[in-house]
């Protein structure tokens, strides 16, 4: 295949490791699934939900949050010690020598001579970035609102002692009933709880946009470059038709 590609001027590369394909690939279909049963949950009133089943909504939205950050987390971790493109050296807007490579490569996207890059280039190193860090926080505040909201864990159980009325088993607490809290300490649960569900609301929109921008960047860069951008994400392998700055 290698050498089929040099005879048309083309060269396949190595860049993907499989834990960062299956990490981008069940990160979609996550974040598709939190996206369509959050929008429901935000406007389950104007759709008509009912209140046993907005929690239902919030419980399968938790279930797939579970996977969503744990996946998360050891995409994170691998950033410390994958293979090399994917690692934060690679990945952050930062670094020696970074300025210059934004300045030559946002020049050579102005004249359609971008140098080729086999990792990110560098303006998709702040896309990758932001979105890793937006996804991050989701996942934090998202798992402080399992507690808060259907006393699942992390924090449910220590919620649930938080509010449960005097004489009350705090694991009898049902999601949704406020028949058996203490008013006072509920009152408390939601003050605390409220910087995450505003945070929850607002970062939903921002990914929503981030989205939308991440995939105009696939494609331009898909368009002017060349590259095989997406099935790279599917088979590890990039083709290009110069050799890439970045390769050590
Ligand atoms: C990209 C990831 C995620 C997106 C886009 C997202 C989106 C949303 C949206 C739009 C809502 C409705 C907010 C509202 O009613 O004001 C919501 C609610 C909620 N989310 Fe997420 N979420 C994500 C990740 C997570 C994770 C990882 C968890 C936990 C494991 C989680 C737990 C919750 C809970 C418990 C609620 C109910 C809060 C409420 O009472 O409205 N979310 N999410």
């Amino acid at each position: 295949m290698i050498d089929a590609g040099v005879q048309s001027g083309l060269r396949l590369y190595r860049v993907w490791d499989p834990v960062q394909r299956i990490f981008h690939w069940l990160n979609v279909v996550c974040v598709m699934a939190l996206v369509a049963v959050g929008t429901a949950i935000l406007w389950g009133a104007e759709l008509g939900v009912s209140p046993d089943g907005k929690v239902l909504l919030k419980t399968v939205h938790v279930w797939v949050g579970y996977v969503f950050a744990t996946n998360l987390a050891v995409r994170l971790a691998w950033a410390f010690t994958g293979s090399p493109y994917g690692r934060w050296r690679a990945l952050l807007p930062a670094g020696r020598g970074y300025l210059r490579s934004l300045r030559e490569y946002t020049a050579g996207l102005a004249t359609g001579h971008a140098p080729r890059y086999l990792g990110h280039n560098p303006l998709g190193r702040i896309m990758v970035t932001l979105l890793l860090l937006l996804m991050t926080v989701q996942g934090i505040s998202g798992l402080v609102l399992a507690g808060t909201d259907i006393y699942y864990p992390p924090l449910g159980a220590w919620v649930a002692e938080w509010v449960a009325a005097p004489g009350v088993d705090p694991a009898t607490l049902v999601p949704g009933d406020k028949t058996f809290v203490d008013a006072a300490a509920w009152a408390e649960m939601r003050a605390f709880r409220e910087p995450f569900i505003e945070t929850h609301e607002i970062v939903y929109f921002v990914v929503l946009a981030a989205i939308a921008l991440h995939v105009i960047g696939v494609v331009v860069g898909e368009l002017r470059e060349g590259g095989g951008l997406v099935s790279a994400m599917f088979t590890g392998r990039k083709v290009l038709d110069a050799p890439p700055v970045d390769q050590p």
